[in-house]
């Protein structure tokens, strides 16, 4: 008997949208429904990504070359589909992914202008050009989202060690809604925008459905 392929589902958006809280439900919804899963993010899910993820959060590294930016979330997402993602679909793991290729699009490519065609072709040799079977997008105001943020990393002390997004200015932040609302309007089969403005359960609610109508769970 063949093996059925996992299923891989990314969540992407601004910063602040409760994304973790929504992976961490949507896993146990899978799970109860018997199935195999695994959590991860990026950048940061390999031990090599760790380090990567360091270099790139670190507020000390508001300096950092665009063309270095994404070259560097590149690289981790070449170690994690290699190392990690690939092995587990093939295994028939579900893979849900705490950020992806649609942020390096959007954040470096939209936000930070770099040449769009050229991450793509790095992404499509570096990374396999592994596709999302599904991308859930929480969007919702950037002011809302950023000031959400900014206290989590206080009160999580990451302030220093991850804010460098954070710390950049609103009209970076209404770029980066914006060019998440363009991709979902071009790739309607695969991108859904879900509004996260409401409470978790709420949101949740929008999350499943998004799943029942893309992936047939
Ligand atoms: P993280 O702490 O995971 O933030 P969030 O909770 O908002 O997902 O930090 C990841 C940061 O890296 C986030 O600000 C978005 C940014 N990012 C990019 O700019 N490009 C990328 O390709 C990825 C994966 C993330």
């Amino acid at each position: 008997m063949t093996l059925k392929r996992g299923k891989f589902i990314t969540f992407e958006g601004v910063e602040g949208g409760g994304k973790s809280t929504q992976i961490q439900r949507l896993a146990d919804w899978f799970r109860e429904q018997g199935r195999e899963v695994l959590v991860t993010k990026q950048p940061g899910g390999t031990a090599i990504g760790s380090q990567i993820r360091q270099t790139l959060l670190h507020v000390d590294h508001a300096h950092m070359e665009p063309w270095c930016e994404a070259l560097l979330y590149l690289a981790d997402r070449a170690q994690h589909v290699r190392q990690v993602i690939e092995p587990h679909l093939s295994r028939g793991v579900w893979v849900l992914c705490d950020r992806y290729q649609d942020s390096t699009v959007v954040y470096q490519g939209v936000a930070r202008q770099v040449d769009s065609g050229l991450i793509d072709a790095i992404y499509q040799q570096a990374a396999l050009g592994l596709k999302p079977d599904l991308t859930i997008i929480l969007d919702l105001d950037v002011t809302t989202g950023v000031a959400r943020a900014r206290s989590r990393n206080v009160e999580l002390q990451l302030s220093q060690a991850e804010g460098r997004f954070e710390e950049e200015d609103l009209s970076f932040h209404r770029a980066v809604r914006e060019g998440f609302i363009q991709l979902a309007a071009r790739e309607p089969h695969r991108v859904r925008l879900v509004d996260a403005t409401e409470d978790a359960e709420h949101v949740f609610q929008l999350v499943r459905d998004a799943c029942e109508a893309v992936v047939h769970v």
